[in-house]
């Protein structure tokens, strides 16, 4: 800014940077620029590229009181042309495992020791440091202070460490051949103290969020994978919760192993306890379901896909593609009905239409910003490969905010159907079930089936069914997601998997639990806020998030 450095950052693309949200003190990316392939502060730099900005987007669940979510995504003005002195980073996909002790570099412009400025030329620096465990460092900077979010790096004997002016900076491991970003240098007590690790956003809980910034040019993330188990996970001090109990048999892989494990889950309805019956809904019993609304008015349904996308049908846009127009109002509020009966009313970023010639569209939305999931906002499994099958016979929900009782409210109901056979040879694609009073309200909106505990997204409400005059009882058609899993996983990208109980480790009788959702309520439930509880939950259960597809 007006040619000083005052934070590092890592390309990640042809177009996007990733730095730290503290940098930033609004989201004008009027007068900053980005040095690529700078090495040295002053003097000349030749193989130096240099670009404004034409947007900062800072998390948008940054909180600068505990530096929690402190990430941030600049775009260039334009592409750059990558060089050997100018590549992108790979970044740590979701599930990535980094144990204590694992080697980093972090690189950076920042002091060389507390108020220390560098010195002369200002050649860029590098430090290697090892990892140190989130239940250590949490312990060595006060329980409390370390989320989830964060990862953090450096030697117990004090010494090496980023410091001023690194922020922003990558923190990077070898992995094979190529360096991936594990962490954004954030935080730290001093620097380079002894027992006071650096502080640094965890990239591998931003899978999501990065990806849903970037249009085309994806940027590559890696799993990254530490052989063996993490020495920290047994890590304790007071006010820590306890570590989890020891793993029943050494050659079972510890929960933190499998590949998505800090992943957010679908299709959990804690607070559905259904007795079968139509009418009006408990809050929080279809926690994914979303109102669409044009100016303010419920126009369609919708189900929530992950924290930032909604799927619907096509024909609810057909008035308008106009963003500016389009709200979606998420999260029924306990006891309430009606406009204030919802959390969250959030901005639409982006409508993407399939474009299937031979059936009707359905439409993805990009929300503005993401939603906060609970026990109220979950997002719904997709069962892209038609492997869950819902048979004829089952029992399965559409929900919906369509005017059944002809009063004008906004009314969330719901009502049981049975999956039918669907008797015409055009059907493949589609799924049926014996009629119900599906109303304009109710388009865009889910047929909803349980599978091993969770909720799955078995059909599309694509349009009011038109009534047969010829036939006593009429099924009804819904389009199958599957239909459409190559538009879906190109412009969903990340889509949560079920909970399911491992069958491939052993486990121990004695935590093995078929209703495991009460179990994942009561333990959090009981934990200190900010605790490890749900990879606690996850390691006791031995319960591991399988991919669909
Ligand atoms: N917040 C600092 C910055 O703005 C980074 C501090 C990193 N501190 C540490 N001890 N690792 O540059």
């Amino acid at each position: 800014m007006s040619g000083s450095h005052f934070c590092g950052g890592s390309l990640i693309n042809k177009e996007w940077v990733v730095s730290a949200a503290h940098c930033f003190s609004s989201t004008n990316p009027n007068g900053l620029t980005v040095y690529l392939g700078r090495q040295t502060q002053q003097g000349s730099n030749p193989n130096e590229v240099s670009r404004s900005l034409d947007r900062i987007v800072l998390h948008p669940n940054y909180d600068s009181d505990t530096s929690d979510n402190d990430i941030a995504m600049l775009r260039l003005s334009s592409p750059v042309q990558f060089s050997n002195f100018i590549r992108p980073v790979c970044l740590a996909a979701s599930g990535s495992v980094f144990n204590n002790g694992t080697d980093s570099w972090v690189t950076g412009w920042g002091n060389i020791g507390e108020g220390v400025a560098l010195p002369f030329p200002e050649t860029l620096q590098e430090v290697e440091v090892p990892v140190v465990g989130n239940r250590q460092c949490n312990c060595l900077n006060g329980a409390g202070t370390i989320t989830e979010n964060m990862i953090c790096a450096g030697l117990l004997a004090g010494g090496k460490d980023s410091c001023q002016g690194d922020s922003g900076g990558p923190m990077v491991n070898k992995q094979q051949t190529v360096w991936v970003q594990s962490g954004v240098v954030s935080f730290g007590f001093g620097c380079a103290r002894p027992e006071l690790p650096g502080v640094y956003s965890r990239v591998s809980r931003y899978q999501s969020w990065i990806g849903s910034q970037i249009q085309s040019d994806p940027p590559g993330f890696v799993t990254f994978s530490s052989p063996g188990a993490d020495g920290d996970s047994s890590h304790t001090c007071p006010g820590l919760p306890p570590p989890p109990p020891p793993s029943p048999d050494v050659t079972t892989p510890a929960p933190t192993e499998s590949p998505s494990a800090d992943a957010p889950v679908c299709g959990r309805a804690a607070l559905n306890t259904r007795p079968a019956g139509n009418g009006s809904v408990v809050a929080g019993s279809w926690p994914w379901m979303v109102s669409i609304q044009w100016n303010g008015v419920h126009v369609c349904g919708g189900s929530l896909l992950n924290e930032e996308i909604l799927l619907s049908s096509a024909d609810c846009f057909d008035s308008s593609l106009n963003i500016s127009g389009w709200t979606v109002l998420v999260g029924p509020q306990p006891q309430k009905n009606g406009p204030d009966a919802f959390l969250f009313s959030l901005a639409v970023a982006n409508i993407t239409l399939s474009n299937a010639t031979s059936s009707s569209n359905i439409a993805v939305l990009q929300l503005e910003s993401s939603v906060e999931l609970s026990d109220y906002v979950q997002s719904l499994c997709m069962d892209l490969t038609d492997q869950r099958a819902f048979s004829v016979g089952s029992t399965c929900w559409v929900t919906g905010w369509g005017d059944r009782q002809n009063n004008g409210d906004l009314v969330l109901t719901e009502m049981e159907t049975t999956l039918v056979d669907c008797e015409n040879a055009a059907s493949t694609g589609s799924i049926c079930t014996t009629d119900m009073n599906i109303q304009q309200g109710d388009v865009g909106g889910p047929l909803v089936c349980k599978s091993d505990q969770s909720w799955f997204q078995a059909g599309i409400i694509m349009g009011v069914p038109q009534r047969s005059l010829t036939r006593a009882q009429n099924i009804l058609t819904f389009s199958k997601p599957s239909t459409f899993s190559a538009f879906l996983r190109e412009t969903v990208v990340d889509l949560p998997s079920p909970l399911t109980l491992t069958t491939a480790a052993p486990m121990t009788s004695t935590v093995q639990t078929t209703d495991y959702d009460d179990d994942i309520d009561s333990i959090a439930d009981n934990a200190p806020p900010g605790s490890l509880s749900l990879s606690f939950l996850l390691f006791m259960i031995s319960a591991f998030v399988s991919l669909c597809w």
